[in-house]
């Protein structure tokens, strides 16, 4: 007797959740002038140890470029809208590709370098031709005039800060947002909530917390130095 082909199927596979659909049911109806994001980008390499996907340090799940670029950020731009977009080196194309098909056009950048305690450049990043002590932050626009705000004229583009845990990125980046970007603001990716800021991403809650000790510098420890000084001052 043949066995019905249904029966040779796993019953209920786990689906990876729709990305598109979940972001629109958290945002659909609201309008943002500007929108920072730090997509978790798949790198080719997905085994080696900076990926974040690799499977002992297992720090968070990934998209593809064609799943980044699906996400319907277009719809809950504002007609004048700033875009934030951080890339790897690396990935640079990737970036352009995702800035334009969320609606943007491309402007410029700002470029954070990695910097030790001391001051000097942080060697630890990796990179197959050169070591990477730097990363990139695209600035695109949307819509007629979309000039910053004044502040944005004398706002150089480049800021140079120590690392924290893995793909941390500097929080010298909201007060530059904040001042030379209109709201209300977006952050997609984000990680643990901020004042002013609507987050969205599935590590986008209160408790967030690193689970993985990549450096002693990290975003925990500073929680805990900054708690200790409060303590103190009791
Ligand atoms: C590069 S990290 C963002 C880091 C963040 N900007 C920071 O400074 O800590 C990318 C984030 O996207 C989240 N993420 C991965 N896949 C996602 C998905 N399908 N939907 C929403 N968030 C996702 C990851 O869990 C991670 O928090």
């Amino acid at each position: 007797m043949p066995i019905a082909h249904e029966r040779l199927l796993p019953l209920a596979l786990p689906q990876p959740p729709d990305a598109g659909a979940e972001f629109r049911r958290a945002l659909a109806g609201r309008r943002f002038g500007t929108v920072l994001a730090d997509p978790p980008w798949q790198f080719t390499n997905r085994t080696g140890k900076v990926a974040p996907e690799h499977r002992r340090l297992s720090r968070y799940s990934t998209m593809g470029v064609e799943e980044i670029c699906g996400l319907p950020v277009a719809e809950v731009a504002a007609e004048l809208s700033h875009l934030y977009l951080w890339v790897p080196n690396a990935l640079l194309p990737w970036g352009l590709r995702v800035l334009g098909a969320w609606g943007y056009e491309y402007k410029t950048n700002i470029v954070w370098h990695k910097v030790r305690k001391d001051g000097g450049p942080d060697g630890r990043g990796v990179g197959f031709y050169f070591r990477n002590v730097t990363e990139l932050l695209l600035f695109g626009v949307r819509g007629k005039h979309a000039r910053t705000l004044p502040p944005g004229r004398s706002q150089v583009n480049f800021l140079a800060t120590r690392k924290r845990e893995h793909s941390r990125k500097p929080d010298e980046q909201y007060a530059i947002i904040e001042s030379c970007s209109p709201g209300p603001r977006l952050e997609l990716f984000s990680r643990g909530v901020r004042e002013g800021w609507t987050g969205w991403g599935d590590q986008a809650e209160e408790s967030y917390a690193p689970s993985w000790k990549t450096y002693r510098h990290t975003s925990a420890a500073e929680r805990r130095t900054a708690a200790a000084a409060l303590a103190e001052a009791d």
